[in-house]
This record gives C-alpha cells, structure tokens and sequence, in this order.
C-alpha cells in the first residue's frame, strides 16, 4: 500500500503543532478502516505534563467520533528551523505513552510509518514497537 497521502497529511499538520515550549513540531496523519484520515498534531500546555502528543490528538479525535478501527498512522516531527517552520529531516518514532494508546484500539498489525522531508519512509508494526504488550484482554 502507498502511504505517500497519509505522509502528506501528517507533513501538513505539523504547521498546526502549538508548541511555545519544546520549539518541536509533530503531526500525524490516522487512517481508520474505512479510508478517512484523522490528522493530529502536539499542543502543549504550560504545566509540561498536560501536553498532548500528536498522536494522541488523531486518536482521540476518531475515537470521540465513533471511530475505533484503525488501519495505519504516519507521523513526523522535528524542531524548529531559523525560520521558524519545522525542520522535518530525522524520522520522529511515537513516546511510550502513544505506543500504549495505539495499542488499546489497533491490532497487532497495525502500520507506523515514520517519514521525513527527504521522501525517506519507515514502516513497522505496532507489535514491533511494542511487544509484550499490555492488556487486560
Ligand atoms: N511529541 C509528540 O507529539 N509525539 C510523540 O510521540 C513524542 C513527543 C511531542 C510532545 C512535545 O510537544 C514535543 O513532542 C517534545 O517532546
């Protein structure tokens, strides 16, 4: 399957990322089951620990839409360059906190795709990210 839209997406949102603390910027671009894309992006908060990943943002905005499917996320980050958009060069895999929340509502074959500006593309499972898993199924 070709990512190239869902890297676009997440490429696009990384413009929406509110981040007056860390200068990072991050977006990423969910594709549920039945081809819609939920994009995402990091917002911070002043406390530092309220901060929401951009990850998390596209889960919960399919989640507290109905949605619980999920095919494949494409995410990208990086810090700000002197002109104040994101420099997009290094690949930016998901913190711990997102790996676990994916893996509440995605399977064990669920695809990450981690890009950069360079049209280089990665992809891995959610169980190569994350094995030995916890749930309580
Ligand atoms: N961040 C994400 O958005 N996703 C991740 O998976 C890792 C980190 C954000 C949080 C914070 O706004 C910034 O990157 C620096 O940690």
């Amino acid at each position: 399957m070709n990512y190239d839209e869902l890297v676009q997406k997440a490429i696009e949102m990384t413009k929406m990322s509110y981040v007056p603390y860390s200068h990072f910027h991050v977006g990423a671009a969910l594709l549920d089951k039945n081809g819609k894309i939920w994009t995402g992006c990091n917002i911070e908060n002043a406390t530092y620990g309220a901060t929401n990943c951009a990850e998390r943002t596209a889960i919960f905005k399919a989640v507290s839409e109905g949605v619980r499917d999920f095919e494949a996320i494409a995410i990208v980050g990086g810090p700000e360059g002197a002109d104040g958009s994101p420099v997009l060069e290094e690949f930016c895999p998901p913190c711990g906190i997102c790996r676990q929340v994916l893996s509440e509502f995605c399977s064990k074959d669920f695809k990450i795709i981690l890009a950069n500006k360079k049209g280089e593309q990665k992809l891995f499972t959610l169980a190569e990210l994350l094995p030995e898993s916890f749930s309580l199924k």
